[in-house]
């Protein structure tokens, strides 16, 4: 007894069959599941209008309908899953990685020529026994009692007037550091020694910038403070330091040294290093002294300062220039060179 609800079963069952075979896509596929099966799809629809049915026709329509469904799910759920398992296996072929396909070349940066300086020089007084202070150790923007007054420099004293110090607007007493000696104050202050180290950073100086002279440079301070300590330890730590830093000459002889008399308020007595530095121009030699750091024993104001007794402990002091020794150590003659980000100059460092 076909009646209109039998036969739109029938034609649709053809169609629902006809158009699964079709589904070529998880896409297809979830067309295909929405027209027929999903929520209004046409299927659904039959069976949620059952109710409208001559009675004697409800059960025979409803169980076909039930029948046609689980059998179009079934196939659909099938093919679903073997689509889904086409398309990983697709997305795995184009993922493989060919590893002789050649690279990105990135361009390697290197250490600034400052940054090398201070790692070479570290490296020679940690050869030596002393500790290297980190950068963070000491303060960049200090107070007057630690650049100076710790340091023996009086109040009013000319000696202040020897570093063109930046003063800041934070504070009266608050500036920026003229020297790295602030880092001998900081370090010794709760410390019983012995003591051995150094402390490499920036210090600044309202300076007019030239060739020789910048705003911005770098120290590095060296510090040993232990009992029996002398003037001669201090000749042959930098004696030895600067044979190691500036190696042999063509003679097979170190660079001649000059420790000269000189005046620093934290040190007594003061020098002056001076190495003799030859160069040949147009073939002619030539020799100049060039003064490379200053020294001193520490004066035993500053050891007061700190609390460690002078009359039972005695050390020596250093600091010197890392610009000034990479321009002589490299043969740079502008000290502008090394902030003006120039990579041909800074390449020229490479390694
Ligand atoms: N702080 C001095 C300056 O900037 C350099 C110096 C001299 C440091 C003698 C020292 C020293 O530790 O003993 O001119």
């Amino acid at each position: 007894m076909p009646t209109a609800t039998h036969s739109l079963l029938a034609t649709l069952q053809a169609e629902a069959i006809a158009a699964l075979a079709a589904v070529d896509s998880l896409d297809s596929a979830e067309a295909f599941r929405n027209q027929y099966l999903g929520r209004s799809g046409q299927i659904t629809l039959i069976k949620r209008n059952l109710k409208d049915l001559p009675a004697e026709e409800r059960p025979i329509v409803g169980a076909q309908a039930n029948e046609l469904s689980q059998l179009l799910e079934a196939q659909l759920t099938e093919k679903e899953q073997a689509l889904k398992s086409a398309e990983l296996n697709a997305r795995l072929a184009n993922e493989v990685i060919d590893v002789t396909m050649p690279g990105t070349y990135w361009p390697q940066g290197t250490r600034h020529p400052i940054t090398r300086m201070i790692d070479e020089l570290s490296a020679i007084f940690a050869g030596m026994g002393f500790a290297v202070l980190d950068d963070n150790a000491c303060p960049e923007v200090e107070t007057d009692y630690y650049n100076f007054d710790a340091l023996n420099f009086p109040a009013d004293h000319p000696a202040r007037d020897m570093q063109d110090t930046f003063y800041t607007a934070v504070a009266p007493n608050v500036l920026l550091r003229s020297q790295t000696s602030n880092a001998q104050i900081r370090h010794m202050e709760g410390r019983t020694p012995p003591i051995q180290v150094i402390s490499p950073g920036r210090v600044y100086r309202n300076e007019d910038v030239s060739r020789k002279k910048h705003v911005l440079f770098h120290q590095l301070e060296g510090l040993m403070v232990a009992e029996g300590v002398t003037v001669g330890h201090l000749k042959g730590t930098l004696n030895a330091f600067i044979e190691q830093l500036f190696g042999l000459d063509d003679q097979g002889q170190p660079m001649k040294t000059r420790f000269r008399t000189s005046f620093f308020p934290f040190t007594e007595p003061s020098m002056e290093v001076d190495v003799l530095y030859r160069r040949t121009i147009k073939g002619q030699v030539l020799e100049d002294w060039l003064e490379i750091m200053g020294c001193g024993m520490v004066d035993p104001n500053v050891l007061s300062e700190v609390g460690i007794d002078p009359e039972r402990y005695s050390g020596f002091a250093f600091g010197m220039g890392v610009e000034r020794l990479a321009m002589l150590k490299y043969g740079i003659h502008n000290i502008r060179d090394f902030y003006t980000s120039d990579l041909r100059f800074l390449r020229a460092f490479n390694g």
